[in-house]
Order: C-alpha cells, then structure tokens, then sequence
C-alpha cells in the first residue's frame, strides 16, 4: 500500500526533472526500499539468470571476462568469492605459468573459476592439459574459431566449452562443433573488438539460440543493461572493464586513475590507415601511444612503397608496434605509450571500488529495476 502511494511522486521524479537517469535511479532506489517486491524481484532475476547460473556454478551469472595481465589469481579469486565467475587470462603464459597461476588461485577461492586461453597461442593442447590436469571445471577458447582437436580435448577431458560468437552462423556452426556456451561481445568491449555492437548482436542471435547459455559483453556498466539483455533471452552478462579498475585488481595505480578520468568517448578502437595492412581493432584509452601508432604505419607503408619492405615484413612492423604494450600500461603504469585497453563502460567507472561492491551495486541495480515495475 505504502508503495502504491509513492506512484504519482515517483513518476514526477522520473518525468518531470532535466536529469532523468539520476531520477530513474532514485526512484528504483525507492522501489527496493519495500521488502516484498525486492524479495518478489530477486526471485525474478535468479529465474532470468538461472540457466547462466547453473552453467557456472556461482550464485549469480556475473563473469569477469579474461583481461590479460589483469585477471589473475587475486581479480579472480575475488570475482568468484563475491558470487560473480573470475576467469584467469593466460595470454601468452607457458604451460607451468598457467599451472602456478591456476594453483595460486584455487588456494584463494574453492568458487569455481575459468580460464581463457587464445587459440592461436603455440602451446595450445599444452595449455588445455595443464588445466584439465587441475580440474578446471570452464574453458574459454578465445581469439578466432577454435581448433577441431582442441574442442575435443576439452570435451574429452570433461571441461565446459565457452566460445566466443561473433554472427549467428558462427554461433550455430560453434554449437554444432560442441560449444557448452557462447558469448557474444559487441564493439563497445576493452581489448580485441568485432565490428558489431552488442545492440545488434543480441537482436542478431538471442532470439534464435536457445540450445545452449549465451553471456553478453561489451559496454555493460549496470544493472539494467544487464537486466534487458537477460529478458531478451541471454543467460548472464561478462563484463571486463568494471572490475579491471577495482581494489582487488594489480593493475598500476596509473591505469587504475587512467580509468578513473575516462569516458565513453576515450575508449577508441585502434584506427587502421591503409587497406593493405590490416589492424585488429582494439578498443582502448587513446593516448601518445595510439597518435604513435598512426605514424608508424604512414612510415611502414611508405617504406614498403618506396621497396624497402616486402609487403609481408611492412605487415609484420605494424603488428609488432603493440607487442608488450598491454603489460607496459597495466603492470609499468605506461599509460601514455603503453595499451591501456578499456571499454565504452570506462566512462562509468569513476572510483576505486571493492569487487564485491561493483558486483552488489549491479544485482541491485537489475533487482530494483524489476522491482520498480511492481509498483
Ligand atoms: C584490459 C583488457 C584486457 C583484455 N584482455 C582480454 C584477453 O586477454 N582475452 C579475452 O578473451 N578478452 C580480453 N578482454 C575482453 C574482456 O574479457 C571482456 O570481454 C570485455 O572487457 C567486456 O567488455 P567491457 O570491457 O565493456 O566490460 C580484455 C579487456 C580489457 C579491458
């Protein structure tokens, strides 16, 4: 009855003031306040979210997407411990590196966890039996369409699979081929980035595959993104850019504030000047570093016009620009030549937050959304 009366002054906050999206919180803030829609929409979002939930094993459908240097023992153990699913990054770690990290990080949660390994990383099987060897129960295959023999190592070995979508047929085809999960990250993500938002990815697949959990990531900053993507059917969100900012993260006190300062329109992806050479786009910070990068490729390109580079040597000079420079910005705190990748979501990180902090704000956000709706 209480909440039936605040209806005409909730709806005045909402429409009637100039800045509406701090009103749209207030009034869900009012919502969660009554004790019976927020417990009637907490058992509505365990609904939304349960396939994704009991995927993952963890009490709510929240990964940590791999950040490489970032996600690692101490962001992941936290991710996991706060109720979310941390997933190491092993990026370009040996073998015995991913072994002590996995080690490192199953003494700092009994939570399950994932990891992320890039495909087209040489030790590939290698990386697959180490964390087989240790019982991971989740492990992402990233970075291009994976290998027949590596899916049915997984497989075989009794690990979940969880593949990267990038187009309906794709996802198909991954299902088929033996994908337990898929995510579908859009262009708005930190790091290595597809041409499609996340908008029109999820309009592209969600209403057309049911068979197996799909996560959404990409630009995913609160609660009720999340909430919208998991009514269109998605199963859980993964979000890397919330967390890689946080307490618990090792990142370099310069990355950390770099984040801090950001917005949206900050995080670029990584331009590519000329038709010949392709760039993978990474969405990232710009800074001297990207301005750099845009000179180094002019020069390449002019120095495999004027014979001086064979077109594969001028292709190889570009991609090396970037070697190392993810580690340079995270763990050197370089953060003006350095890569500091983030996502469209930078711009809604704007302080040091504790890991179970971002993750509580995030259900709550998804629960009072839910809850405001019964009102
Ligand atoms: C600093 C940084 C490093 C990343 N490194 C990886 C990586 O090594 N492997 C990977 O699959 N995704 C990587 N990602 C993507 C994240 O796993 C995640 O999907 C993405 O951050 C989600 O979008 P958001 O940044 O908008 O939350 C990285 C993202 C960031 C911000």
């Amino acid at each position: 009855m209480r909440s039936l009366q605040c209806v005409p002054c909730i709806l005045r906050m909402v429409w009637m003031r100039p800045d509406r999206m701090t009103d749209i919180t207030q009034a869900s803030n009012a919502a969660a306040l009554d004790p019976r829609s927020l417990a009637a929409a907490n058992v509505r979002l365990e609904e939304l979210w349960s396939c994704g939930t009991e995927f993952l094993g963890s009490r709510y459908a929240i990964l940590g997407g791999a950040m490489s240097w970032v996600s690692e023992r101490h962001l992941v153990s936290a991710i996991s411990n706060a109720g979310g699913f941390g997933v190491i990054a092993c990026g370009s770690m040996m073998p015995d590196q991913l072994a002590a990290e996995i080690a490192a990080t199953q003494a700092l949660t009994d939570q399950p966890f994932g990891v992320n390994l890039i495909t087209m990383h040489p030790a590939l099987d290698d990386l697959i039996r180490v964390c087989l060897e240790a019982k991971v129960g989740h492990i992402v295959l990233a970075g291009g369409l994976p290998p027949g023999g590596a899916v049915r190592a997984v497989k075989d070995g009794g690990a979940k699979l969880i593949c990267f979508a990038p187009a309906l047929v794709l996802a198909k085809r991954l299902v088929r081929s033996g994908a337990d999960a898929l995510v579908i990250e859009g262009a708005e993500a930190g790091g290595h980035i597809g041409p499609v938002s996340l908008t029109v990815l999820a309009q592209e697949i969600l209403p057309h595959l049911r068979d197996v959990p799909v996560f959404v990531a990409g630009g995913l900053g609160r609660g009720e993104a999340i909430l919208s993507y998991l009514e269109m059917g998605a199963s859980g969100a993964q979000l890397g850019t919330r967390f890689a900012a946080t307490r618990e993260s090792i990142a370099h006190d310069n990355f950390k504030r770099a984040f801090y300062r950001a917005n949206a329109r900050d995080a670029l992806p990584s331009v590519q000047l000329d038709e010949r050479f392709p760039v993978i786009p990474v969405r990232g910070l710009i800074n001297e570093g990207t301005r750099q990068f845009m000179r180094h490729q002019l020069e390449t390109r002019d120095r495999f016009l004027s014979g001086e580079l064979t077109r594969d040597q001028a292709q190889l000079e570009i991609e090396h620009f970037w070697a190392g420079a993810l580690r340079r910005a995270v763990i050197d705190g370089d953060v003006e030549h350095g890569s500091v990748m983030a996502g469209q979501s930078v711009g809604m990180v704007t302080g040091e937050q504790a890991i179970p902090e971002v993750i509580a704000e995030l259900v709550e956000q998804a629960v009072s959304a839910i809850a405001l709706r019964s009102l």
